[in-house]
């Protein structure tokens, strides 16, 4: 059986292959785009996904969407009734209904050489990231719980997973929404584009929570795990936020109204300076999440008495809270796929219909590696076509077919302080590079951090960058000792060795680390060995390969970004690039 599952007409569109059960390929629409979080019909990825399990559309047997207009129809109606919106908010949800239900034209369109012949399915939002996290973790029994912004009228759910089954226990609706909140205080606090909230829990640590008593105004905790907002300072229930939400990257009106600036005072421009003020708002605003976060999942827990839990959901990413899960319930595993956010409702909803049709649970995702991959022979043929522009820019050009060698190569140059492009295998599934689209550099210089926003990054200076670390020197380096292989926890680096990784340490101690394993991918691994051979350091800085642009996709974007940019080394596959008479 062959399911497709897609996200589309959301953020972070995407598309996924599952053959019998087995996840063959998986990728985001904004890597081809090359738009971020590129939003519409996902055809790019599907084509992709066609590609690599070498089918075509003809062969699709199912079509699930990670989206059910008709779920929770008499609340939406109910909803209406009660608070007659404007008719333009209406109108608006209308016209974003109509055309989410031409999946079958749209493929016609995007595929006239062939036919799609199979049935087309409609996952429920949520049902669809409870899936995504729960179905392929490594968990039998585990508490699964989803928060976002919203989706299908629901902006949080949460439940049980017990041998492949999940069961469903409670759920926020619209216009009640943690998602909403942490948006809305982002774009309050001067970060306007889609997906800048990990701006502001980059930014928290720096100040105080001495706004906290006003957030707890804001998010009510209710009895029995759920929350609520006080819908004086929003809007997005009553007034048509706008928003640019198809064929493009998805831009959002303000979220939060006239009377967050009355509690809090005056919003940020984006171009004005970072004030102290703000940051302890940031702070707050992170705070208050962790206690509604924690009142969700405690009495989760107490009831299940679980040890395991999978989350997904757009906040799924809040990985400072997820890292203080274990410290802070009775839960000791953490699961969260690469693709937390609504890319990853893909695999939901194509595993929400592989079990629909009877199939069996027997696939784990312990790696992101799902993407396209590009030959030593492809590479071969770029490095040729553009060789001579390649050694006009003052490059040497080898290659290394030893991977011991290469992997010491670049481990050398990583201690000599250079920013090294590492592109190599399958491309990451989700918004993290973990290896093969990355930049590695060393984390032992307090100066790293200066010299990779220099030469590339240009990121706001309160923001970390996050280690690789082998596996088995997760215990020696940090407060916690848990599998993170998706980058999506932050814990607490062990205070002896904080002065010794100065450019993966965080301002509060902490680090986001990735957990690095031989058997998913030895060379990443090896390239660490070597690094912790000369060192004694078991981890790399890993940040991701690209310049304000989507992760780099094809070998061609990777030397293009070397090429424009001052990054030192570039290694694609087998072959090492270095530029000659860079400044350190
Ligand atoms: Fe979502």
């Amino acid at each position: 059986m062959i399911i497709l599952g897609l996200n589309a007409f959301h953020g972070d569109s995407s598309a996924c292959l599952i053959r019998d059960g087995q996840l063959v390929a998986a990728a985001e629409e904004e890597r081809f785009r090359r738009i971020k979080h590129w939003a519409g019909f996902p055809s790019q990825s599907i084509a992709y996904c066609l590609r690599e399990a070498g089918i075509g559309l003809k062969d699709v047997d199912h079509l699930a969407l990670n989206q059910d207009n008709r779920a929770n129809l008499w609340r939406k109606i109910a909803y209406l009734a009660r608070r007659r919106p404007d008719p333009a908010l209406i109108l608006q949800r209308l016209r974003n209904r109509r055309k989410r239900q031409g999946v079958r034209e749209l493929l016609e369109t995007a595929f006239p050489q062939d036919s799609f012949r199979g049935a087309v399915h409609n996952i429920e939002h949520h049902l669809s990231h409870l899936f995504s996290a729960y179905y392929v973790s490594p968990f039998s029994e585990a508490a699964v719980v989803s928060i976002d912004g919203f989706g299908d009228f629901s902006s949080a759910a949460w439940g049980v997973g017990r041998d492949g089954i999940i069961a469903v226990e409670g759920r926020v609706h619209f216009p009640h929404s943690l998602g909403v909140f942490y948006q809305a205080l982002t774009q309050y606090l001067g970060f306007p584009y889609y997906g800048d909230e990990y701006k502001v829990m980059g930014l928290a640590p720096y100040g105080k929570p001495v706004y906290l008593d006003h957030m707890r105004r804001i998010v009510k905790l209710l009895p029995g795990g759920s929350f609520e907002l006080d819908l004086r300072y929003f809007r997005h229930h009553q007034e048509e936020i706008p928003y640019q939400w198809q064929n493009g990257s998805p831009e959002i009106g303000d979220l939060f109204s006239p009377e967050l600036e009355t509690l809090l005072g005056p919003s940020r421009r984006s171009d004005a300076a970072l004030e102290d003020k703000h940051r302890d708002i940031a702070r707050s605003v992170q705070a208050i999440y962790e206690e509604a976060f924690f009142h969700l999942l405690e009495p989760l827990q107490n009831r299940a008495g679980l040890s395991d839990i999978a989350l997904a959901g757009g906040c799924a990413a809040n990985s400072v809270a997820n890292g203080k899960i274990r410290r802070k319930t009775k839960f000791s595993r953490v699961y969260v796929q690469s693709a937390a956010g609504d890319a990853g409702g893909a695999i939901g909803a194509g595993y929400a219909a592989w079990q629909k049709f009877g199939g069996k649970r027997s696939f784990l995702m312990d790696h992101a590696y799902w993407g396209p991959q590009f030959s030593q022979s492809e590479i071969a043929r770029l490095i040729d076509a553009r060789r001579t522009e390649i050694v006009e820019s003052e490059c040497t050009i080898e290659d290394i077919a030893d991977e011991g060698e290469l992997c010491r190569r670049t481990a050398a140059s990583v201690t000599e302080g250079k920013v090294v492009g590492w592109f190599q295998g399958r491309m990451e599934w989700g918004p993290r590079a973990l290896g093969n689209r990355s930049i590695v550099c060393d984390p032992r210089r307090a100066d790293m951090k200066a010299i990779l926003n220099a030469k590339i990054k240009r990121r706001e200076s309160f923001r970390p960058f996050a280690p690789s670390v082998l596996d088995s020197a997760v215990a020696d380096w940090f407060e916690e000792d848990d599998a993170v292989p998706f980058m999506m926890q932050v814990f607490q680096i062990r205070e002896a060795k904080r002065a010794q990784i100065p450019a993966v340490t965080h301002v509060d101690g902490s680090g986001r680390l990735q957990t690095v394993y031989r058997n998913t991918n030895p060379r990443y691994y090896r390239l660490i060995e070597s690094f912790r051979d000369m060192t004694g350091v078991p981890m790399v800085l890993n940040t991701s390969f690209n310049e304000n642009e989507p992760v780099v996709c094809e070998p061609q974007q990777a030397l293009e970004c070397f090429l424009r940019t001052k990054m030192d080394v570039i290694v694609l596959g087998d072959t090492l690039i270095t530029r000659r008479n860079d400044v350190s």
